[in-house]
């Protein structure tokens, strides 16, 4: 199955950043890979800035290096990468300075989408608002893309949200959480809503529990001194895990449009019991088998801070009274995989006797790796000897469902980004949103900090803490294996 790419408008995107590791990462060769799929117009044009003096050459030569260490060779054909290279320019400033801006004006072009690309430190947001509007390079139109992490807490997240809004509209401001623009995060509501099999299941009645997992095997050496003022909790519970839960959770919006979808998600913020203590464990990985451990990644020996987390929530409405869901997330686990699995409830009676173990239903969201969707239901084991029932996966791998367009998944980045170009804020937060998000994290950071808990260790390679396999088994429920 061949994707249909439909180009964009006509823009101008200025990446803030731009020399900067998620600009070499994840923007720039998102950017090339649309422009290679034919989704980017000629007259559309990308311009670097950051404070480092280089010409408009210099920031092409960066981004061809940054195109061959992150797209694959064959895709990545002279005569394309050049023409895309041609739509690159670059102009040197300092957020915090006055040079620059002038010059950044005069390139925006009246009459073509204006987007600003917040992908400095995130103690530049609001400055950078400030000076786009000061210095009139932002048109009436023109839209920013702030990167995470939004705040640190509910007050700070206040502030730069009123930052943002002394000169931006809300339907300018695109904050960006990229699990939004993972395929199959976008196909769970394509699952959910575009069939009519599992929505009338998909309920306390018929769910018993819900787990979501968000496993990496990366530690945190490199970006020690940001996680280690953060930890699991705020960098990926607070933003990533709460977007997976709200998509599973909420109810049909009527549309599937930014308002309509987003007004839905925030009820499942709302909805969102505190968490009691006792239903959440903090880790922390040490060193193991010669990796080293979290104090040493972070370059803390007193570090508090937890690499890993798992808790149940409950949703208090009229739909999931009954159904917790069980959340978690950990670094330096033993496989990455992330993904959702919805268990059913058991039938009523079972009609085949005693001796026949029944295993339950599971609809298992595989968003990475190996994206697909996995059915796990009760067939009769083949042959003769009776009626033997066993439980075996309906597998849907997109890979093998959808042919090569199945393999060519674009990445969360470079669909976002044309979402921005398009004007459609859908996938992303709004101000209502990550201000709630931090409503329910806080309380849970403070009581931490109160009680001056100390995270429990797990060995680097594991599932991570005994303590969570606890949280889960004295509900007589286990932990889906973590597997690649
Ligand atoms: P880097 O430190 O790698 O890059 C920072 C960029 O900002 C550089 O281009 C730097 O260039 C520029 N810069 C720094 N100070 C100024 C200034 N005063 N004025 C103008 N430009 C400046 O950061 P990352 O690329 O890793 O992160 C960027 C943003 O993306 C952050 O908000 C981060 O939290 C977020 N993010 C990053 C992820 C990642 O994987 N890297 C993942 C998720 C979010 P120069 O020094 O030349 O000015
Ligand atoms: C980022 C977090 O937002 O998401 C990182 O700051 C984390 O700590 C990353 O590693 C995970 O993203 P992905 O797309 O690799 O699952």
């Amino acid at each position: 199955m061949v994707a249909r790419v439909i180009p964009v408008d006509p823009f101008d995107l200025v990446i803030f950043g731009g020399t900067g590791d998620l600009a070499r990462r994840k923007i720039l060769p998102g950017l090339y890979r649309r422009f290679r799929d034919g989704q980017m117009p000629a007259e559309a044009r990308m311009i670097g800035a950051a404070r480092s003096d280089m010409t408009a050459e210099a920031y092409r030569e960066l981004a061809r290096s940054a195109l061959e260490d992150h797209v694959a060779a064959e895709r990545r054909d002279p005569e394309t990468v050049a023409r895309f290279l041609g739509q690159l320019g670059y102009v040197a400033i300092d957020v915090h300075g006055d040079k620059g801006w002038l010059d950044l004006a005069d390139a925006m072009r009246p009459g073509h989408v204006q987007a600003f690309y917040f992908s400095v430190a995130p103690g530049l947001f609001g400055t950078l608002a400030e000076k786009l509007h000061d210095h009139k390079v932002a048109g009436p139109d023109a839209r920013i893309v702030v990167e995470k992490p939004f705040g640190h807490d509910l007050g700070s997240a206040r502030t730069l949200n009123a930052t943002l809004a002394a000169h931006f509209d809300e339907h300018q401001i695109y904050r960006i959480d990229h699990y939004l623009g993972k395929e199959t995060v976008q196909n769970l509501m394509a699952v959910r809503f575009a069939n009519m099999l599992f929505e009338p299941l998909w309920n306390a009645q018929f769910v018993d529990h819900v787990q979501i997992t968000v496993a990496e095997t990366v530690g945190v050496g490199g970006r020690g001194s940001y996680y280690d003022g953060s930890g699991a909790m705020r960098d990926m519970v607070q933003n990533h895990i709460m977007q997976l839960l709200c998509l599973i959770a909420m109810e049909p919006p009527n549309r599937f449009e930014p308002d309509a979808v987003r007004d839905e998600k925030l009820k499942v913020i709302r909805a969102l019991d505190p968490v009691a203590p006792g239903d959440i464990v903090r880790g922390q990985y040490v060193p193991t088998n010669g990796t080293p451990g979290y104090l040493e990644d972070a370059g803390n020996p007193d570090s508090r801070t937890e690499s890993y987390v798992a808790m149940k929530v409950h949703v208090s409405n009229w739909r999931w009274k009954g159904t917790p869901f069980y959340l978690r997330t950990g670094k330096r686990l033993r496989a990455r995989s992330s993904e959702i699995a919805v268990t059913f409830r058991e039938p009523p009676h079972s009609i085949f006797g005693e001796s026949e173990r029944w295993a339950e239903n599971v609809l298992i969201i595989r968003l990475q790796p190996n994206e697909g969707i996995k059915l796990k239901v009760m067939i009769k084991e083949p042959g003769p000897g009776g009626m033997r029932l066993v439980n075996v996966p309906l597998d849907m791998s997109f890979a093998d469902a959808l042919g090569e367009g199945g393999n060519d998944i674009p990445d969360a980045y470079e669909r976002l980004i044309m979402d921005v170009i398009r004007g459609n804020q859908t996938l992303f937060m709004r101000g209502d949103e990550v201000d709630a998000a931090w409503a329910w994290t806080d309380p849970v950071i403070a009581a931490w900090q109160e009680r001056g808990d100390r995270p429990v260790p797990y060995d680097a390679g594991t599932s991570g803490p005994e303590d969570a396999l606890m949280l889960m088994h004295r509900d007589g429920r286990r932990w889906r294996e973590i597997r690649p």
